[in-house]
């Protein structure tokens, strides 16, 4: 039934390869509920196995949080204190990075900047109480590139103090995997041509863990999906077919609800969209929900099938809205400003040919502090992962008001993640954007000039870099200092 799965891998091949597997979504709605009402969590870092792309395909030696991809769902509640015993049991040293939760500087999980890196055998007990409800998600970030190319991601949900009312509570994880053949994870991580250019992209893209031919929806209900992207470097573009997704929440921030643009849901690594969807398709059939971000690239993510019957007649009219989050507004007449420009990457000064040539005949990998640098922020390269010593770019003084205006003179795309805050975007090339949402991921497109504020009110040095994660190993990484 599946002839496509005996091709020669390839990234068409494998992400189609998908189409003939009968594997529903690996996490049920809402399972942790009762789990998370101390809001305890222990989670062990450790190798395992996977079977990622079907049934009929080898297994996958990967990395885990609690023995599976991706790892434990951890379900927090809003405003009540969190605690996360983490223990490492890789042979390498980890951290982990609770991405986009506005939390105290020392848990923030950057090896050597806020924490010394959690050393193989030990364990770090991470405590926070987290302020804003939404979609978040968890990943290492001690030799980021390879642990979360490995596996090690997993999505992280403050629930609202007031339940929303849907008939499901879904997330997808979305994983982009480089598999050989054999189910192995290709190695060359840190190919230096690859840094220059749009990251490591891989060839297959997994939902909740597998590669999925079908998740299963019923007439009328009302679901929420929360959308995460856990890739290295790809970035997605999702259109639904046969169905109209309202955007009611990006990183995990509230928004009006509203239209995606275009249609299609852009999800840079490392981004949320939280979507609420009337299902209305007809019992029996089935829809496609496709990523044609790249050119010529275009694969089916899964299909949305009908096969039991409706839940009710007509969908419900009870509004969409979230709660918004405690967020502060920021003073935009008194705002300092300051500029963040990108540079670098292929084609640009920063990597010649005979640079290039040296980094090549080297075979790669040439990702040392210091070295490898093809990126740049404000004309300054910090490379590979968190470490000691890293001088902030900015510096603000507590409380302060913010607006950054963000320069991508690259002629590449960049999802730039802010540690410890939220900002709103306030334009996008000179123009009002429509929602002046509220991101802690802002994705970049080439030479685009983005605005952005927020109140510097959380104190600490704050990482801030490209979140595709070749980018940041090789020189698109600073800090920024609030005191
Ligand atoms: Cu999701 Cu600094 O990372
Ligand atoms: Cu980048």
């Amino acid at each position: 039934m599946n002839s496509e799965s005996n091709c020669p891998v390839s990234r068409r091949g494998l992400l189609q390869a998908g189409g003939a597997l009968l594997l529903a979504a690996a996490l049920p709605p809402n399972r942790a509920h009762s789990a998370s009402s101390s809001n305890d969590y222990k989670i062990s870092v450790a190798p395992d196995r996977a079977r990622l792309a079907g049934q009929d395909r080898p297994e996958t030696d990967v990395w885990t949080y609690n023995g599976t991809v991706p790892g434990s769902l951890v379900r927090l509640r809003q405003d009540v204190p969190a605690r996360l015993v983490v223990e490492n049991r890789l042979d390498q040293e980890t951290t982990v990075h609770w991405h986009g939760i506005r939390l105290p500087n020392a848990m923030d999980g950057v090896p050597g900047l806020t924490q010394p890196p959690i050393r193989p055998g030990e364990s770090f007990v991470y405590e926070f109480t987290p302020p804003d409800a939404g979609t978040f998600w968890y990943h290492p970030h001690a030799n980021s590139l390879e642990q979360l190319g490995r596996g090690l991601a997993g999505a992280l949900i403050v629930e609202e103090s007031e339940p929303v009312t849907v008939d499901r509570d879904l997330v997808w994880m979305l994983s982009d995997w480089r598999l050989t053949e054999d189910g192995g994870i290709a190695s060359g991580f840190g190919n230096r041509m690859e840094a220059g250019m749009s990251g490591r992209v891989g060839n297959t893209v997994t939902l909740n863990g597998r590669v999925s031919e079908a998740e299963s929806f019923r007439s009328g209900e009302r679901v929420r999906l929360r959308l995460v992207n856990a890739s290295l470097a790809r970035i997605m573009a999702l259109r639904f077919d046969g169905h109209r997704p309202v955007v009611v929440a990006v990183d995990g921030q509230p928004c009006d609800p509203h239209d995606p643009d275009s249609g299609r849901i852009f999800l840079g690594p490392a981004m949320r969209v939280d979507l609420v969807l009337d299902m209305q398709g007809e019992p029996g059939r089935r829809y496609d929900v496709i990523d044609d971000f790249y050119d010529g690239l275009s694969y089916r993510l899964t299909q949305l099938v009908y096969e039991k019957p409706p839940v009710r007649e007509h969908s419900l009219d009870a509004p969409l809205a979230l709660p918004r989050n405690p967020l502060p507004e920021p003073d935009l007449a008194s705002a300092e400003r300051h500029r963040l420009t990108l540079q670098g990457g292929m084609m640009s000064a920063m990597m010649g040919s005979g640079d290039m040539q040296g980094g090549m005949m080297g075979g790669g990998g040439m990702m040392g502090m210091g070295h490898g640098a093809v990126w740049a922020i404000n004309g300054q390269s910090m490379t590979g992962d968190g470490h000691a010593g890293m001088e902030p770019a900015l510096a603000f003084e507590r409380g302060r008001s913010v607006v950054l205006e963000l320069r991508n003179e690259t002629t590449w795309w960049h999802p730039m993640h802010f540690h410890g805050h939220s900002l709103r975007v306030l334009s996008r090339n000179g123009r009002p954007v429509p929602h002046r949402q509220w991101q802690d991921t802002v994705l970049m497109a080439p030479k685009d000039v983005v605005e952005a504020a927020f109140v510097a009110d959380n104190p600490g040095d704050w990482m801030l870099h490209c979140h595709v994660m070749d980018h940041q190993m090789s020189g698109m990484m600073t800090v920024l200092r609030v005191a």
